[in-house]
């Protein structure tokens, strides 16, 4: 048996740059791994298929693990090759952390150790960038940075943990819907606005920490509890609170003393429906374990 730990993600910034003739939009988008996972156990088998107790997550074949599996198979010329496949889930779904894209990216690694194949990350990650455009950033994990869908990734310093509270409200969202409405709203596609300065080394020092998102004005209204939720953060002592990704999970980073007990039973309080779950920042992706 072969098992993998999956890790979630938040996105420190995320700036549209334009719509791509593709569909998708143009990012520059600067992912961070944080410590919630999901873990994934593969056993060898004729064919492929997935066990997950989660009943909100389908375990047929559009499900990212399986996908993964199946294109790592094919590429790789190994259809006689099967995998019997676990999931157990703590990362929300449709919740902006990229948890199927994580169990996508553990897929490959899993099944690249169980059909004993010799292939490269890079290679991994072509194929992870079909599946979905995150799934390259979990290859790698920590901190990044995502350009073209969001696929091409580009490693930058690792700043350090630092604290992070997770904010899940009671839905997800889908991240296309999303994107939907960022783009009517988007002006013609300016291929040269670059990101805020966003810099790996200085973002935890507090103050001049720049983040924004661009899919949060339009999710924001769409789903206003969301701002509700990301200014009672500030008001928390955050030092910076934002939507992650599409949504539809709201995250605060805080300093080394985090959220305070008073401060969390006010938001548990004012967010009754709201899962509140306190969190790291860490230096890895999806990896084998044991
Ligand atoms: O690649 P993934 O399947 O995770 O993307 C989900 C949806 O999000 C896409 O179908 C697309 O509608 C939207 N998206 C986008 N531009 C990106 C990434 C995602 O429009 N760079």
């Amino acid at each position: 048996m072969i098992a993998v730990r999956c890790p979630a993600k938040i996105n420190l910034s995320l700036r549209i740059l334009g719509r791509r003739s593709d569909g998708y939009h143009e990012l520059d988008t600067v992912f961070q791994a944080v410590d919630l996972w999901d873990r994934l156990e593969v056993r060898p088998a004729d064919d492929l298929s997935l066990v997950c107790e989660d009943a909100g997550v389908p375990t047929g074949p559009e499900n990212l693990v399986l996908r993964a599996a199946s294109l790592l198979r094919e590429a790789r010329g190994r259809q006689g090759d099967g995998a019997r496949f676990r999931l157990d889930k703590s990362i929300p779904v449709q919740s902006g952390l990229g948890g199927g894209s994580s169990d996508a990216a553990g897929a490959l690694l899993a099944c690249r150790a169980l059909w004993q194949l010799d292939v490269g990350l890079r290679a991994l990650a072509e194929l992870g960038a079909r599946i979905g455009a995150d799934v390259p950033f979990f290859l790698t994990g920590g901190t990044a940075r995502g350009r073209g869908r969001g696929d091409v990734i580009e490693p930058m310093g690792y700043p350090g943990e630092r604290r992070i509270v997770l904010g899940f409200p009671p839905f997800g969202i889908p991240t296309a819907e999303v994107f939907r409405l960022a783009s009517e709203k988007l002006t013609p596609p300016d291929i040269d606005a670059s990101l805020r300065r966003l810099s790996a080394r200085k973002w935890p020092k507090a103050k001049h920490f720049e983040a924004a998102n661009d899919l949060e004005a339009v999710a924001f209204e769409r789903w206003p509890e969301l701002e509700k939720f990301r200014d009672a953060l500030r008001e928390s002592g955050a030092v910076a609170a934002m939507l992650s990704g599409s949504g539809s999970t709201v995250f605060g980073l805080f300093e080394a003393t985090g959220l305070t007990r008073a401060s969390e039973d006010r938001l548990r309080l004012e967010f009754p429906t709201w899962s509140v779950h306190t969190t790291c920042t860490i230096d890895k992706g999806a990896h084998l374990i044991g």
